[in-house]
């Protein structure tokens, strides 16, 4: 049996709008890792008190929408993409001028999806001439609603403009062809703040109030799928994994899987405030390649490092094609993938938004993980199923998402040296 940590881009969301919200919330299962603990960092340097009695338990003392104060230098936001692009729409609607900077992964990562939108609200925002971070923001006299059509379909983009949203005139819609995680829409229902959601497409009204409230964050799927796909491809294996979240825009990995013939059991099904969680147990099974449906990709979009290798441990070729957002993740992850598959024995095949991988034998091998903590997972739980030593460089970014991703492997029987 096994529990994972608090899901990542809940955490992100509880944190923020608890501390923007009147009153004091309490969000218990927080995640404790290096990308969240750089948005709580922020908020801190923005004059929010908060409390962490635990490491998974945080008490935040919300200042409301506009109780922010300058922060003085640069925010740090680390590894995170998730914290800068949301970040950066909420700072967007104060006034004063910040800026946001991030390590060298991040410092690559595109940010004109965000700027542009944003600029197209009134906002006052400039990136580097490569259109990646910093951002520097500086205070304007209004931002307005707009109604803006996603080109990719991105929950941090959709995310970034419902926050700068909240401080603009009249209504902020946004939509896009395929759906993406919606996690921000319920947590603002959460804390009390009207959305309307349908059919791809959301909108809210500016000038409202957040209501503090106190929520229990889901365990993260994407960190649960490591150990499901570990599961699926050892010999005689089953695995319980407690409390995890179910939201339908992240189930992705479960129907891909599936159809690749995993059997994975949803049960106990319930609900942690606004987010459905379930009890998953997963059986060793034989899978098979599958040609992956374009309209997964966005509920998938950060399993496919571990969905690679339940490929290259199934019957058959898996075909990926559609995901060009993959190449700009923490790292390029069809080539970081690629190479480190074909490291390992394993024929896959670059194209140009995709992958294919055809099912064989795992050898061992050396792989580099290009700073890539999703990347350095997978091929840990590789190692289960390969013929020979698995060495994995630059394992070091496993803490922006899971810290005790080790401890968690060892408590199941895995080993790392
Ligand atoms: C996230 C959205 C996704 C995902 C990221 C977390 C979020 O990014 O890859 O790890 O919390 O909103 P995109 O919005 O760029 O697809």
């Amino acid at each position: 049996m096994l529990y994972v940590p608090g899901d990542k881009s809940i955490s992100h969301r509880a944190l923020m709008l608890a501390s923007l919200a009147q009153g004091t919330s309490e969000i218990r299962g927080f995640l404790p890792s290096e990308d969240c603990q750089a948005t709580v960092a922020a908020f801190r340097r923005m004059g929010v008190g908060m409390e962490q009695p635990e490491h998974e338990r945080i008490r935040v003392h919300g200042v409301g929408l506009h109780g922010l104060q300058a922060p003085g230098s640069a925010l740090d936001m680390g590894n995170s993409g998730t914290a800068m692009r949301i970040l950066a729409g909420i700072l967007c609607g104060q006034r004063f001028s910040a800026t946001l900077t991030g390590d060298a992964s991040l410092s690559r990562r595109p940010m004109r999806r965000i700027v542009d939108p944003l600029r197209d609200m009134g906002a006052s925002i400039s990136m580097s001439t490569q259109q990646t971070a910093p951002l520097d923001i500086r205070p304007v006299q209004a931002l307005h609603g707009i109604d803006f059509h996603m080109p990719v379909a991105s929950a941090q983009v959709k995310s970034c403009m419902l926050l700068a949203g909240l401080y603009a005139s009249g209504t902020t819609c946004i939509q896009s062809k395929h759906g993406c995680r919606d996690h921000t829409e319920r947590m603002l229902q959460a804390f009390s703040y009207p959305v309307e959601a349908q059919d791809n497409r959301v909108c809210l009204q500016g000038g409202g109030r957040l209501e503090a409230t106190d929520i229990e964050i889901p365990g993260d799927l994407s960190s649960a799928a490591f150990f499901i796909v570990g599961a699926l491809i050892s010999e005689s294996s089953q695995l319980t994994v407690k409390n995890v979240g179910i939201n339908p825009t992240r189930c992705g990995v479960l129907e891909i899987l599936r159809r690749m013939g995993a059997k994975i059991d949803i049960r106990n099904e319930r609900h942690y405030g606004a987010e459905p969680v379930a009890d998953l147990v997963v059986t060793s099974s034989a899978l098979r390649g599958i040609e992956i449906p374009e309209h997964l990709i966005a509920d998938t979009i950060d399993e496919f490092p571990i969905l690679f290798i339940a490929a290259a441990c199934a019957e058959g070729t898996t075909e990926l094609d559609g995901a060009e957002e993959l190449r700009v993740k923490e790292s390029d992850r069809i080539q970081t993938m690629a190479t480190g598959l074909r490291n390992l024995g394993i024929d896959a095949r670059e194209k140009p938004a995709g992958l294919t991988v055809r099912g064989g034998r795992l050898t061992g091998g050396v792989v580099d993980s290009g700073g890539d903590h999703r990347v350095a997972m997978a091929f840990a739980i590789a190692s289960l199923a390969a013929t020979g030593a698995v060495r994995v460089l630059d394992t070091n970014p496993v803490v922006t998402s899971f810290p005790d991703f080790a401890d968690r492997a060892a408590q199941l029987g895995l080993r790392f040296g």
